[in-house]
């Protein structure tokens, strides 16, 4: 469970508020959409649930545990085994192929070896098994986000966050990669929030956090509890 008690995030100097007292709770399996205009805060929410960063104000529960009085050592750790990220760019290490990027949170955990099958498992469920050996600069957008996505799954995570993840892509592909995200929350049960401001994509959520200045808009209120 994810559940945010009074969250703010400030920014700059003279300090900006762009978060201003968010509460919400997200259960285990669920899919989450969060969207809204450029600038409404999306990102910095993401961030704030996912562990990247933390509210100004606040206090956000990652299964119970308050993220601010872990260890970095422990964030480190919950970080690699429990989260993963699919960005809207996809952040593939240019200097490695396609399998030695998927198997990047595995090695740097220590356990390459045991999850090398898993990696052909994963990119042969995405479409891209036949790539393993090829580097980024050689795929398309689409075969990118997909290996994208094989990694942040690697370590079959609880949880996973999206910002954007089809921001770049054509419609084809992000249809895929929705049809993707949704099959993934369904099968494995993995707990999805996705930022999109595509209303099509938000629909694939089953529920919507919707932002407005930093304020979760009172219409959609009543369905975050
Ligand atoms: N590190 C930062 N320093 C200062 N201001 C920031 C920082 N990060 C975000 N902001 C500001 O906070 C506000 C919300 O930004 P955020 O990136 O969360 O928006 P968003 O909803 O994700 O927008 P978009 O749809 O364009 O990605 C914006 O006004 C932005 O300029
Ligand atoms: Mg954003």
């Amino acid at each position: 469970m994810i559940e945010g008690c009074n969250i703010s995030r400030d920014f700059g100097f003279p300090r900006e508020r762009v978060l201003h007292h968010l509460n919400f709770k997200i259960r285990d399996g669920e899919f989450i959409s969060i969207s809204g205009r450029s600038g409404s805060g999306k990102s910095t929410l993401l961030y704030i649930m996912s562990s990247l960063d933390h509210p100004s104000e606040g206090q956000l529960f990652l299964d119970g545990k308050d993220l601010k009085l872990l260890s970095s050592k422990d964030v480190h750790h919950l970080r690699n085994t429990s989260i993963g990220f699919i960005f809207q760019f996809h952040y593939l290490l240019p200097e490695l192929t396609v399998f030695e990027n998927v198997l990047l949170p595995a090695r740097n955990l220590g356990i390459i070896n045991s999850k090398k099958k898993e990696a052909i498992e994963l990119l042969t469920y995405l479409g891209v098994q036949s790539l393993v050996d090829r580097y980024p600069n050689e795929l398309s957008g689409g075969e990118q986000q997909r290996v994208a996505i094989a990694r942040a799954l690697i370590m079959r995570p609880k949880y996973l966050f999206a910002d954007e993840p089809t921001g770049n892509l054509d419609t084809m592909n992000a249809n895929i990669v929705m049809n993707m995200l949704k099959e993934i929350n369904y099968k494995q049960k993995t707990t999805i929030c996705l930022v999109t401001h595509d209303p099509d994509y938000s629909a694939f959520a089953g529920r919507e956090i919707y932002l407005i200045n930093g304020h979760i808009s009172e219409r959609k209120k009543d369905l975050l509890f």
